[in-house]
């Protein structure tokens, strides 16, 4: 992992959101790349202290973003088509860290006849090339193994890569039609064929094979892999939770985390049952879910929901924290909150990240709101700048144009 940064400095002249409260007009310290204090008036050994002016910026903890899927599609942007990973890496890295995020669990599929990237081998290089990459990004950069429960020949290299370290986050996914996300068979006819390309002959077929291997050995390969990620150590989510009952069926079995609920009963029962539960950013930036299913922001604002990730669209935890804010009411801080400190908690690494709070890592982002837009100016990670957007978007550019000059 990056350094920490090696010195005492503060930002000052921003709205810190702590977990609790926003404390305005404040200011923050930071020494080897840990938050030290947090307050409003530096004392005078403070105000001496190398500073960096966040002109009125929020302040905001570094998102941890727990299911993000788009690393598949810059590898693939077109089927078959692609790209080498430490282009895509960069590339995407980028896109998160001009959004807050700064640490991202890529969010890989093992289930290679419909999602995700389709060669099994492919995958798995892919996850050794980010673990080689991981340590020289400008973020944190760790791996969320996503498997298809009627995948046979994934389980044993996915089991692999748990016990060698690899991964650090499993969730276990049936996208078999009839229930899940593909209540219908024509809806999951219509993703795998838009989405990858392939026959409808070829999908109806292949729905035949998912459906009696999930009656034959699917819990052979969950037991398998749950097994795994017991004994390293890592959490285990459950995938497009719909009944109460399947909640109760994935607790029992270990699961923690419930990723996207399709149904307000299956988001009830697994907060009732002590299991965290993530919604995608993007269902709150657009209001509803693509497929019809649970609005985001009716299970966030119900309290059954607490945790936001990007899933598709890197740039939508920013988005959603300010759409919660602005237009649904919630207070910043708990907004915030769904994006930094609940996922943090979720994983067990709340001692460390997760909130502008003493003692913790100084990871954190300046914002500013343009309209009703939320921009990151700055970003840090380790108390170490790794993101910073110039002067462009509060400079005389906007003032030229707000008085008519030849930008108009
Ligand atoms: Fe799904």
């Amino acid at each position: 992992m990056m350094r920490r940064g090696q010195e005492r400095w503060m930002v000052r002249n921003v709205h810190v959101v702590a977990p609790n409260e926003v404390v305005h007009g404040g200011y923050v310290v930071i020494r080897d790349g840990t938050i030290e204090h947090v307050g409003t008036v530096p004392g005078r050994a403070e105000a001496l202290l190398p500073s960096v002016d966040g002109q009125g910026c929020w302040l905001l903890p570094g998102f941890i973003d727990l299911h993000n899927d788009a690393i598949e599609k810059e590898i693939e942007p077109r089927p078959n088509a692609f790209i080498p990973v430490d282009i895509a890496f960069l590339s995407l890295e980028h896109r998160l860290v001009c959004h807050g995020v700064t640490s991202i669990y890529h969010s890989l599929s093992f289930a290679s006849n419909e999602f995700g990237i389709r060669s099994l081998d492919r995958v798995e290089a892919i996850v050794r090339e980010l673990q080689r990459l991981g340590p020289s990004g400008r973020i944190r950069h760790l791996i969320h193994g996503r498997y298809e429960i009627t995948d046979e020949s994934a389980c044993g290299v996915l089991a692999s890569l748990i016990d060698e370290g690899c991964i650090h986050l499993l969730s276990l996914m049936d996208h078999t039609p009839g229930q899940g996300q593909f209540r219908k068979l024509e809806d999951y006819v219509h993703f795998i064929s838009a989405t990858y390309q392939r026959d409808h002959e070829e999908i109806v077929a292949f729905v035949g094979e998912k459906q009696s291997i999930r009656e034959a050995a699917s819990l052979k390969y969950i037991d398998r892999l749950t097994r795994s990620a017991k004994t390293v150590g890592i959490p285990i989510a459950s995938h497009d939770d719909d009944t109460a009952r399947k909640v109760h069926v994935m607790h029992e079995r270990g699961v923690t985390l419930s990723e996207f609920p399709v149904t307000m009963e299956a988001a009830r029962a697994a907060t009732a049952c002590g299991m965290a539960v993530m919604m995608g950013a993007p269902n709150v930036v657009r209001g509803g879910s693509t497929s019809n299913h649970l609005k985001a922001a009716d299970a966030i604002l119900d309290g059954v929901a607490q945790i936001l990730c990007s899933d598709y669209m890197p740039s939508s935890m920013l988005h959603a924290v300010f759409t919660l804010y602005l237009k649904q009411g919630m207070c910043l801080y708990e907004a915030v909150n769904l994006a930094s400190l609940h996922p943090a908690r979720a994983l067990g690494l709340e001692a460390e990240v997760g909130s502008i709070t003493p003692g913790k890592i100084a990871d954190f982002s300046l914002v500013r709101l343009h309209q009703e837009t939320p921009m990151v100016e700055r970003a840090f990670v380790n108390g170490n700048q790794v993101f910073y957007a110039g002067d462009r978007v509060h400079s005389s550019v906007a003032d030229s144009v707000r008085k008519g000059s030849v930008l108009m």
